[in-house]
């Protein structure tokens, strides 16, 4: 696989850092003024690297306000983008990339999938407009239950599968790096790691894959910290709506979906677990998984399929049947 053009490969002398001193030419779509969709068209406004943002919401005022906050903060943090907040999906037109975020989020006592129902009728609302009003877009699907809410945005837009894909591996991984960063007093950096699998309880942690700084995670923690950490980010969701109480976690998902957007715009070919439509991929086929793509300008360009041992596909399957599960449960 090649990574980059030549034409893209930075010549001696030039910056390394050349692509973001580009003038940016792309428009992006956050669909859900809320939480996680403000924090996520803040740092994507932050990163300079889309030349048009528009915030959608149901609310009248919310992303209007939010929208020309963000856009009075560009002189400050030095953004090239416009930001725009709306009620009117005549202005997403044209977009690039669609975030959907728009969706109830869990309160204490909530799983992820109590919020089925609710969310399948925003999803089929919100990205059926905007889905109509940028036919060449890539969606980026945060909303819970995330697997299933893929599947409902595949349906809804018509979309071919490489231009819907959704974030969740990405934060359930950065969590899990955290933990393993704090156990061992190390940077986050060096570490690492994937979390496969649905966004939900049986999503599935790597340990035997994990390194840090090149060191296998396995010859550092004992199996008994590891279990607790393997433990601690599968609930990592749950243990922030605990403390929150009126919703749940938007920094950390808000970055995950923004590094996401960041690959597409600027053809980057991050590689990332995120949520992608299996076509066979792992043994499965029409369900959406966390597992390893690359995301460029085209979308999913490629899902990467990793060398699971017996255990780990065992965890793999139980955590495709729960997200086959809730599939099933989508009425569109
Ligand atoms: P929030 O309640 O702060 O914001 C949701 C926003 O969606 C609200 O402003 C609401 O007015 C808006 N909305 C509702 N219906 C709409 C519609 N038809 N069109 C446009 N906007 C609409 O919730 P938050 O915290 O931002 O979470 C949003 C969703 O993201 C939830 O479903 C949550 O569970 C999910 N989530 C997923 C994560 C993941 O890892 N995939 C991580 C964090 C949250
Ligand atoms: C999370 O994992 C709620 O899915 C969201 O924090």
């Amino acid at each position: 696989m090649t990574l980059l053009k030549s034409s893209d490969r930075p010549r001696i002398g030039q910056s390394l850092i050349t692509p973001i001193n580009k003038v940016p030419t792309m428009k992006v779509t956050v669909i859900g003024a809320g939480n996680v969709g403000a924090t996520c068209a803040y740092i994507l406004t932050a990163k300079s690297s889309a030349k048009e943002i528009v915030l959608i919401d149901i609310l009248e005022g919310i992303p209007q306000g939010k929208g020309l906050d963000m856009l009075q903060a560009t002189p400050i943090i030095g953004s090239k983008s416009r930001v725009l907040g709306t009620n009117d999906y005549a202005d997403t037109k044209d977009s690039d990339v669609i975030v959907m975020t728009a969706g109830k989020p869990r309160t204490p006592g909530m799983s992820r999938d109590d919020l089925l129902s609710t969310n399948v009728a925003i999803i089929k609302s919100a990205i059926g407009q905007a889905a109509q009003a940028s036919p060449k877009a890539i969606i980026i699907v945060v909303s819970n239950p995330l697997d299933a809410m893929c599947y409902a945005a595949l349906k809804t837009s018509r979309f071919p599968s490489e231009r819907v894909f959704g974030m969740a591996g990405i934060l359930d991984t950065a969590r899990y790096k955290a933990f393993i960063a704090l156990e061992l007093g190390v940077s986050v950096q060096d570490i690492a790691a994937s979390v496969l699998g649905g966004h939900g309880d049986t999503m599935v942690p790597l340990p035997r894959l994990t390194t840090v700084g090149g060191v296998p995670l396995t010859s550092l923690i004992p199996q008994d910290r590891i279990d607790a950490i393997v433990n601690r980010t599968r609930s990592g969701g749950a243990e922030i709506v605990k403390f929150l109480k009126t919703g749940s976690a938007f920094y950390a998902p808000a970055a995950a979906a923004a590094d996401m957007v960041e690959s597409v715009l600027l053809d980057q070919k991050r590689v990332f677990p995120c949520a992608a439509w299996l076509q066979g991929e792992y043994g499965e086929k029409d369900i959406y998984m966390g597992v390893p793509i690359v995301i460029g300008r085209k979308g999913v360009e490629k899902i990467i399929e990793m060398p699971l041992n017996n255990e780990e596909m065992e965890m793999f399957k139980k955590s495709a049947a729960a997200v086959r599960n809730i599939k099933e449960a989508v009425v569109l």
